[in-house]
């Protein structure tokens, strides 16, 4: 490691509070040093190369460095970097909301800046939206095992001990639906069968306590935190009809899964349906620029034109809708359109999964793979972050989730690149 690496590591330790890090156990090991990235790629300051199969956090949707996203951002850098959005507007936020809103088959956008914000803007809304109605819904429905953010709202809709059990005493007490996410399947049937089990277990628990519960949130198709656990669409249409009839407000998480990452525009779309709200973010921007969007159907936005200043939503951050970001947005939107369609993006991924497809070989469990996601479990004598480890000294970035390995590349990767990924797991595999 060179000397100017080291002291970056060093100086980072000093003086910044790295996120999800045990800063205490935080070295030189498990800090790299980056200098820029290229496509798939990152570079550290030291001149080594990482293939970044997690998409930095799951945001990068066409590559680093992309000259299409940049080329828009600096256009509107030489216009205005930030202008606040409450009692003034800007083509920038105009354009991507008219854009959102064709895309979602909603109604108007909601900006903020972080994934965690969108979800608390969400609950805030459903909450409101029942208050205005003279009802008292002060509860939240969420599938066990989910991850929603690390705001205190969204804690309180998250059922990850790591992330929200120390805080515990702070969070709203909601009410968790059984998983429908099996732990290991044979066959579409009992995915399905499984799905339709848990179907019914929610739905005595909704018919239960529907009058107190003003929302019910969930990550379509797939959780992501958990460890990439995919469930029957089957589950979220039935899940969906029985919030509508139950007033219960349906809020979509597509943070994580949106943006073609299963290989549909929106994970809903594997049943079908259409959230009452909308949760945006990460691939937003194409992990350009920090933005999020709370995007609501005309029933909500409607329950809030009232002349009862009360029965107005006056939420807002000091960055909605920040120019910059929206212009990131609207490029990575322009880039689905003109240069990677879904379409394309699924014929990359059935191809990259004729590669990953040979790892099945090895001492794996529950190999799966949707769109641009893949993922395994290490065998219980694995353990995570050695494997971790190794896959790095290949210049491979993953990052397990308990003993899920999942691979998250950007669109823009290359049949070249798979290949890399699973040359280099293949290695680790023979070694262990
Ligand atoms: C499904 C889901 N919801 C919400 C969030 C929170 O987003 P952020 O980290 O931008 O606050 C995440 C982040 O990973 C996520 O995966």
């Amino acid at each position: 490691m060179s000397v100017k690496s080291k002291q970056m590591i060093r100086d980072s330790m000093d003086y910044v509070w790295h996120p999800y890090s045990r800063m205490n156990s935080c070295n030189e090991y498990n800090l790299i040093a980056i200098e820029s990235g290229y496509k798939s790629w990152l570079r550290s300051v030291d001149g080594d190369q990482y293939f970044d199969a997690i998409s930095s956090w799951w945001v990068n949707l066409f590559g680093h460095n992309n000259p299409f996203i940049k080329k828009s951002v600096m256009r509107q850098l030489d216009k205005i970097e930030h202008v606040m959005l409450s009692g003034m507007t800007h083509q920038p936020v105009i354009s991507l909301s008219k854009k959102l809103v064709h895309l979602t088959n909603l109604d108007h956008c909601f900006f903020s800046s972080d994934g965690s914000s969108s979800v608390e803007i969400a609950l805030k809304i459903s909450f409101h939206f029942w208050r205005n109605k003279g009802l008292k819904k002060t509860k939240f429905a969420m599938l066990e095992n989910s991850y929603h953010g690390e705001t205190i709202g969204a804690m309180s809709v998250t059922d990850i001990d790591i992330f929200s059990k120390n805080y515990h005493s702070l969070l709203n007490k909601n009410i968790i639906l059984p998983n429908p996410s099996p732990k290991s399947y044979e066959s579409e049937k009992q995915l399905k069968e499984f799905a339709l089990e848990s179907f019914k277990k929610a739905e005595v628990i909704l018919n239960k306590h529907h009058k107190i519960i003003a929302g019910l949130i969930i990550e379509p198709i797939l959780q992501c935190a958990s460890g990439m656990n995919y469930y029957h669409p089957i589950y979220l249409k039935k899940l969906r009809a029985l919030c509508s009839k139950l007033n219960i407000i349906f809020i979509a998480d597509e943070i994580a899964v949106g943006f073609g990452r299963t290989g549909k525009m929106f994970a809903c779309q594997h049943a079908n349906i259409k959230p009452d709200i909308m949760c945006l973010s990460k691939g937003l921007s194409g992990g350009y620029l920090p933005l999020a969007a709370t995007i609501v159907s005309k029933k909500i936005y409607h329950e809030f034109l009232n002349p009862d200043i009360e029965k107005n939503f006056l939420h807002s951050h000091s960055f909605a809708g920040n120019p910059l970001a929206c212009s990131a947005a609207i490029a990575t939107l322009d880039y689905f359109n003109k240069k990677l369609n879904i379409d394309k993006i699924n014929e990359k991924s059935k191809l990259f999964n004729q590669i990953m497809m040979k790892l099945t070989k090895y001492n794996i469990r529950n190999f799966f793979n949707i769109g641009m996601i893949w993922r395994f479990d290490l065998p219980e004598s694995q353990e995570p972050m050695g494997f971790e480890s190794l896959a790095r000294e290949e210049g491979l970035l993953i990052r397990p989730i308990g003993k899920c390995v999942y691979i998250m590349p950007p669109y823009t990767s290359t049949l070249s690149d798979i290949k890399f990924v699973v040359r280099v797991l293949e290695k680790i595999f023979k070694r262990l």
